[in-house]
């Protein structure tokens, strides 16, 4: 799941100057750039929170910002063209004015010394395992030290932390598992984000009930690039953690993402099935239809396991809507094998996909094979999978018409000159609601009165507040 945007975040009120080790820090601001997925998005978060104890505070705007800093993803060569585009733009920033300027993140864990050579206005770099540490490299650069990058990994078998939140919300994203060990031959991941380890249970469930009580959290989503091998070295699980997070009171909703097909245990599922505050979604990234590409992608796990677990997961929650992941186009994958790729969203019925093509990333399996596809074959591939799961997803978007859901409103959006409320259903899906009420954060249920593929549109049935 990628998408691109500055971080929505706040930060408590700073002193006028701060005196740090030797140092002076005056008041600064910070804008930090966000690229990638969920556990980016959380690191910048963390980031934030760390650097307020150096006097930051975060601005979205760029122009008036001391600190620029890219948290950058590598998961396709595009996410990589944006950012080095967006860093050429930095020198402006530099020449303008007194501005340092850091590169963090996944291209920074295995790029840093090239970028620090390529960009002059580039001024430090680090990378995703020292991210708790973005205050001592920040203090480093304002004590003179230049042109450094440290991308470190941490060894020992621990894995502790606190969450941090700057922004206010009821929702928290919470890491418990970082890395990965699984190594899909197209994935660049395992490369940036080093070995899979996993917080304990009992620091997860003291750390969200913490937050539950003290900061108004009442959703988490549960993070990790493979949240289902969460506990696997310590004898824990997913399944358990998910039971033990469920007895936090004022806690009224779980998510977790992203879950790898191999991994999801019968134990989980029964926790689908019997669980009161998980959400009625799953992510189950299949990334192909083929069982000869998915082997080709050493993904561990045939369709058919795939289509069986599905079918258990919805025995188990018959509310449950699943999404995926595809790539289209793996290397020379045949007609045949794109056309298995359709079949499966046909047997799958998901409620959406992230599709993409598939792009070589240096280091991988796959970056290594022999490849005859043209990027015309990928995109004309690609875009088949789209229109027909469109076709389906219309269809099953419709069957919502009518039911009520539960909503916590997230927001406002405005659709042809129309601004709405905005809230998503436990099993995910956009509603928007008409209302000149204050709703922002507050549990709603909504009938749909329509829908489309993407978006549906219900009517308030009661508001049930902020805590109900
Ligand atoms: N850990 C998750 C997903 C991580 S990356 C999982 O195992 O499913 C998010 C998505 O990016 C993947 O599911 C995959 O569909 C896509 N992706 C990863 N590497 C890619 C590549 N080289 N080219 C195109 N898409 C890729
Ligand atoms: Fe990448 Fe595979 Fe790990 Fe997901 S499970 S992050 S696709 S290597
Ligand atoms: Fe991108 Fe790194 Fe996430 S490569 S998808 S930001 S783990």
């Amino acid at each position: 799941m990628t998408n691109e945007t500055t971080q929505n975040a706040s930060a408590s009120s700073n002193t006028d100057v701060k005196i740090i080790g030797d140092l002076e820090f005056p008041k600064r601001k910070v804008w930090i750039k966000t690229y990638g997925c969920q556990m980016n998005y959380h690191d910048t978060e963390r980031m934030l929170s760390h650097l307020n104890e150096l006097n930051f505070s975060h601005t979205e705007t760029k122009e008036d910002a001391d600190l620029l800093i890219y948290n950058t993803c590598a998961i396709r060569d595009l996410a990589n063209q944006k950012f080095y585009s967006h860093l050429g733009n930095a020198k402006h920033d530099k020449k303008e004015r007194e501005v340092k300027v850091a590169a963090a993140g996944c291209i920074a864990q295995t790029e840093s010394k090239e970028l620090l050579k390529k960009y002059p206005q580039l001024d430090f770099a680090f990378g995703t395992d020292v991210i708790d540490n973005v205050g001592d490299l920040v203090y480093r650069a304002y004590a003179g030290d230049k042109k450094f990058s440290v991308t470190s990994w941490d060894r020992s078998d621990n894995y502790s932390i606190e969450t941090k939140i700057t922004h206010g919300s009821p929702q928290a994203f919470v890491n418990i598992i970082k890395g990965c060990d699984k190594f899909c031959s197209y994935c660049i991941v395992p490369f940036t984000r080093g070995r899979e380890k996993s917080r304990s249970i009992t620091e997860i469930v003291n750390d969200v009930a913490r937050m539950c009580e003290h900061q108004g959290i009442q959703e988490v989503t549960l993070l990790g690039q493979n949240v289902n091998s969460f506990g696997k070295k310590n004898g824990e699980s997913l399944a358990e953690l998910i039971m033990e997070l469920e007895k936090i009171d004022k806690l009224k909703l779980i998510r977790y993402t992203t879950s790898h097909p191999y991994d999801i245990s019968d134990e989980l599922i029964a926790v689908h099935g019997k669980s009161k505050k998980l959400a009625n979604h799953l992510h189950l990234p299949v990334q192909s239809g083929s069982n000869s590409v998915l082997q080709r992608m050493l993904r561990q796990y045939s369709i058919e396991h795939y289509l069986e677990r599905l079918a258990r997961l919805r025995e188990a929650n018959p509310d449950i809507v699943i999404s995926t992941d595809i790539i289209a186009g793996f290397p020379n994958e045949t007609e045949e094998e794109h056309r298995d790729t359709l079949k499966l969203l046909d047997a799958a019925q998901y409620d959406f996909i992230y599709s993409y093509n598939y792009s070589s990333r240096p280091g991988t399996k796959a970056a290594r094979m022999k490849d005859i596809l043209t990027k015309d074959i990928r995109g004309r591939r690609l875009r088949e999978i789209q229109q027909y799961q469109l076709d389906i997803q219309e269809k099953i978007r419709q069957e919502m018409e009518g039911k009520t859901y539960r909503v916590l409103v997230e927001g406002k959006s405005t659709m042809k000159g129309v601004t709405k409320w905005k809230g998503r259903t436990s099993c995910y899906r956009i509603v928007h609601i008409e209302s000149d009420e204050n709703l922002q954060w507050n549990w709603v249920d909504v009938k749909v009165t329509s829908s489309t593929a993407l978006s549906s549109q219900g009517e308030i049935v009661q508001v049930l507040g902020r805590n109900f």
